[in-house]
């Protein structure tokens, strides 16, 4: 479903590739740790999977499409096929839970009876059903990133990209979004997870990829996460 093909990225004024060199396969329905360093290229490998930075070189395929050679106006159509989930959530402080989950659905075709029917079936598969209601400002960081969770299933999407989900969370609330992830790639989803959360990873055995200096160093089925946290 996805396939870096000899990607290579460098951001302007960097004078060395952030990425270079990169070919990586990801089936439909799979589930991806991608580890690493500290500035080994993982958030930019996100990145271009989101189409939020463009190959310098190569090409970013998903299902068979050059993603980086879409027009502007096709972009929001990709991005709709997307969840994607951040290290700090990127909620609407002042909105409510409801309100939160239904902007991902709202620049869509969906009916309004279709949004009232499908978020709070996210929010109950998220357990906060009960906080519908409440500002995202009045959650709790981990309340916060399950609502991101559910805002980023809403749509369905045929792949979840996440960077860093658990980085602002304790272990208790990071085990419960992963199992959340497990969950969305159970029901179907592609999920990748870009993650220096080394017990977990360690725990879950799924395929992990390793990023090092902007190259796959290490790629393995149940793989561990292979460094010092
Ligand atoms: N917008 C940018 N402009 C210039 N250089 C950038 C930009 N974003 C990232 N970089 C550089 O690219 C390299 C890879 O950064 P990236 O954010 O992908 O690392 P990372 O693996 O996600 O690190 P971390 O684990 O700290 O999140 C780093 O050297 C970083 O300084
Ligand atoms: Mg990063």
């Amino acid at each position: 479903m996805i396939q870096f093909v000899n990607v290579a990225k460098t951001y302007p004024n960097a004078h060395s590739p952030s990425l270079n060199g990169i070919n990586l396969s990801i089936g439909r329905g799979e589930f991806v740790f991608v580890v690493g360093p500290s500035g080994a290229g993982k958030s930019t490998l996100m990145k271009l999977l989101y189409r939020e930075e463009l190959p310098s070189t190569g090409k970013v395929l998903l299902d068979g499409k050059d993603i980086s050679r879409l027009r502007d106006s096709d972009v929001p159509y990709l991005r709709r096929q997307l969840g994607v989930i951040f290290q700090d959530f990127k909620l609407l402080p002042e909105r409510t839970v409801f309100e939160n989950v239904a902007f991902a659905l709202e620049c869509t075709d969906v009916s309004r009876r279709e949004i009232l029917r499908r978020v709070p079936a996210s929010l109950e598969l998220v357990g906060l059903r009960h906080k519908t209601h409440s500002r995202a400002s009045e959650l709790s960081g981990g309340e916060q990133q399950r609502v991101a969770v559910a805002r980023a299933i809403v749509r369905n999407p045929v792949l979840v990209v996440a960077d860093e989900p658990t980085g602002n969370l304790d272990p208790e609330n990071s085990w419960a979004i992963m199992k959340l992830l497990t969950d969305i790639n159970k029901m179907g989803a592609t999920v990748v997870v870009a993650t220096h959360a080394k017990n977990i990873v360690n725990d879950m055995k799924k395929r992990v990829v390793a990023i090092e200096r902007g190259r796959v160093a290490r790629d393995e089925e149940r793989g561990t996460y292979g460094y010092e946290s």
